[in-house]
């Protein structure tokens, strides 16, 4: 049986073309997604795509993924360094889930270096860009596995 997992990007994904192509990439959100589809299919992998700007919609899109989802990929953005809530979401869902930012967050703002959803993660991948999700991908197969 094929493995769904749930790709969520949070807040500021839907204009991810206009955000510094010299750290984003310059791509847009479905070019994005278009490849992720691409790594899941060589992957057997099925993929659903959630992205919002609201982090309450965000928390609840976490509830939701039980239901249709074995394994989550994790962009939150800028979330990713404070929300609490996002965090107790993530607990919540109970799913391994990777977290994936395109950029090197550990190389950037001090405030950038800080996740609060890292240690309930199977794995992070940072600054590969959109191969990231690829790793991130593989890196859930994996934790099936065990
Ligand atoms: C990001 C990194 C975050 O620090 C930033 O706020 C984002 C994107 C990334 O994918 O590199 O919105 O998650």
């Amino acid at each position: 049986m094929k493995h769904r997992v749930a790709v969520l990007h949070g807040v500021n994904f839907d204009v991810l073309e206009r955000r510094d192509p010299a750290i984003y990439g310059g791509f847009s959100l479905p070019d994005l997604e278009v490849q992720i589809q691409r790594f899941a299919r060589d992957l057997g992998i099925e993929t659903s795509f959630t992205q919002t700007n609201h982090e309450g919609e965000f928390c609840e899109a976490l509830h939701k993924s039980v239901e249709g989802a074995d394994g989550l990929v994790v962009n939150a953005g800028a979330w990713t360094h404070y929300s609490y809530a996002i965090r107790d979401a993530l607990e919540v869902a109970g799913l391994p889930a990777v977290e994936v930012h395109l950029s090197a967050v550990s190389q950037r703002d001090d405030f950038r270096r800080v996740s609060v959803i890292r240690d309930l993660c199977v794995g992070s991948v940072e600054g590969k860009g959109v191969d990231g999700y690829r790793e991130a991908l593989e890196l859930l197969e994996g934790s099936f596995e065990k």
